[in-house]
């Protein structure tokens, strides 16, 4: 929580004031409100509010209502009621829904501090578990991590083996590959887990703000700096903090990050004072750095700091066995998401995906999948519903599309190579004729032909043909 925000609700305004002047003074932001009216404009502003006091009785109602309406609209607010004189009926009824207490009128200044110190406490407490527990209903776990490709086999591997560490990691991979997904589950699976995650993307924003970003800085370190701000290396104690587009760090500040690394202290912008920090860094990037540090544009010690473990995404083209796994959990993840049914890819679609050259990654496929998925009507993605540019990809030739030194006979080397193909589309559906004929793009009739021709298909399969000849198309 940076500085709290207090609003105060009482229709007397000299009252108003004073408790204003209180907290403003005990270094709290405050907000006033006289009337229940006012109060709700302010909420409704959006703001949100670390404690609220209210009076109870108010010209336009009372102020239970409002509590009512608090513990609704911003649930992470403590309240405090204020009655003018002790109505055990609206103390009992305030605390019933849900105030954290209330004091009567004429109050002692200082326990009403400490009542409010206690209550701005509460309310940092359900803040941070609300923060742990959104980060954990993501569920950083490995299985959310898809991938049987054995570079991401090996991936998983590392990951769990450097979450036992505090050690620096460096994870480089093109856009999209999944590398702050996988600085999530170093934190996720490290001891660090209940402490804070917290990620800045170094090329977002001008220097002198990222330094103050990274460190903080004093009040009035600069113009502009009206209060003292903790920066992430301090909020990220004893948790992990991850530094993305590292590569986009200009020259001083990777000076002053190497400083950090080094002797694991900080200092505020406009400071004097060092302070120690425990913070794991993870760091990424999606440019080489190694030729970045060739052209001069980054440090070579600072990159043997951050790479003490490195960690390397491989393209989503060069695992491209991951693609049909990727492809149904993230229909079944949007699906969930859009509360409908689950929808099936055909064989000939997943062929359009496997064969993509995915320049973005997962990240496109994944888009690519729930616009897919919200723009099919069917339950059954088709090549069609793909976006067109997938569909005019065309197979590349691998070495084996060589002419040998003596020739060959083109019409025997075609039937080869199609008999191949057929036997192959056949194992990926199952066996079922239809859809491996759909896959190949051949009417099922050629299928047939071809296959008793080239003997693909043995006698255990005629039966099923016959009956799926029945079927509807
Ligand atoms: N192996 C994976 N399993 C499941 N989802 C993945 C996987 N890899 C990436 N994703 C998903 O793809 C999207 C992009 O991943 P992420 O943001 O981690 O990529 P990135 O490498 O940080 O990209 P950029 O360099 O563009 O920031 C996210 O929605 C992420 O959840
Ligand atoms: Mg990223």
């Amino acid at each position: 929580m940076t500085t709290p925000l207090v609003l105060i609700v009482d229709d007397e305004s000299s009252l108003l004031e004073f408790l204003a002047l209180l907290f403003e003074g005990e270094g709290y932001r405050v907000e006033t409100a006289e009337s229940m009216h006012g109060a709700r404009e302010k909420i409704a502003r959006g703001r949100a509010f670390d404690l609220v006091m209210c009076d109870v009785h108010m010209p336009d109602g009372s102020g239970l209502d409002l509590l009512r309406e608090i513990k609704d609209s911003q649930p992470q607010a403590s309240v405090i009621m204020m009655t003018a004189y002790t109505s055990t009926k609206s103390a009992i009824e305030a605390m019933r829904l849900g105030a954290y207490d209330y004091v009567s009128k004429p109050f002692d200044v200082e326990e009403l501090k400490i009542l409010v110190q206690k209550a701005l406490e509460k309310t940092r407490l359900v803040e941070e578990n609300v923060y742990l527990r959104r980060e954990l209903e993501q569920k950083y776990t490995f299985s959310n991590i898809i991938g049987k490709s054995r570079p991401m086999q090996e991936v998983f591997a590392l990951v769990e083996r450097v979450a036992r560490t505090s050690s620096t990691v460096l994870v480089e991979g093109e856009s999209g590959t999944g590398k702050e997904l996988i600085a999530r589950a170093i934190h996720f699976a490290s001891p660090r887990a209940k402490h804070k995650f917290l990620s800045i993307n170094c090329g977002a924003m001008p220097e002198n703000l990222l330094e103050s970003e990274l460190f903080g800085h004093e009040r009035g370190a600069f113009t502009g700096a009206l209060k003292e701000k903790k920066g992430l290396f301090h909020e990220a104690h004893r948790g992990t903090l991850f530094l993305d587009e590292i590569g986009e760090m200009t020259p001083p500040m990777q000076v002053k990050l190497l400083r950090v690394l080094q002797q694991k202290v900080v200092r505020k912008v406009g400071s004097n004072e060092e302070e120690a920090v425990d913070v794991r860094i993870i760091a990424a990037t999606n440019r080489d750095l190694s030729e970045m540090i060739a052209a001069g544009t980054f440090r070579e010690d600072l990159y043997y700091r951050i790479q003490v473990i490195p960690i390397r995404l491989p393209p989503l083209r060069d695992r491209r066995e991951d693609v049909p796994l990727l492809a149904d959990y993230f229909v079944r993840k949007y699906a969930q998401d859009m509360g409908t049914p689950p929808k099936r890819i055909s064989p000939a679609a997943m062929a359009i995906l496997e064969r993509y050259r995915w320049p973005g990654n997962v990240r496109e496929l994944e888009n690519l999948v729930e616009r897919a998925l919200a723009l099919t009507a069917s339950d059954v993605i088709e090549p069609l519903d793909l976006p067109g540019y997938l569909r005019e990809t065309q197979p590349t030739l691998g070495e084996e599309a060589r002419l040998p030194p003596q020739g060959l006979d083109l019409e025997e080397y075609l039937d080869t190579l199609r008999a191949e193909m057929m036997r192959q589309a056949l194992e990926r559906c199952g066996g079922v004729q239809t859809r491996a004929a759909e896959l190949l793009r051949m009417s099922f009739r050629s299928f047939r032909y071809y296959a008793k021709k080239a003997g693909v298909v043995g006698a255990s399969n005629e039966a099923e043909t016959d009956l799926e000849l029945e079927a509807p198309a």
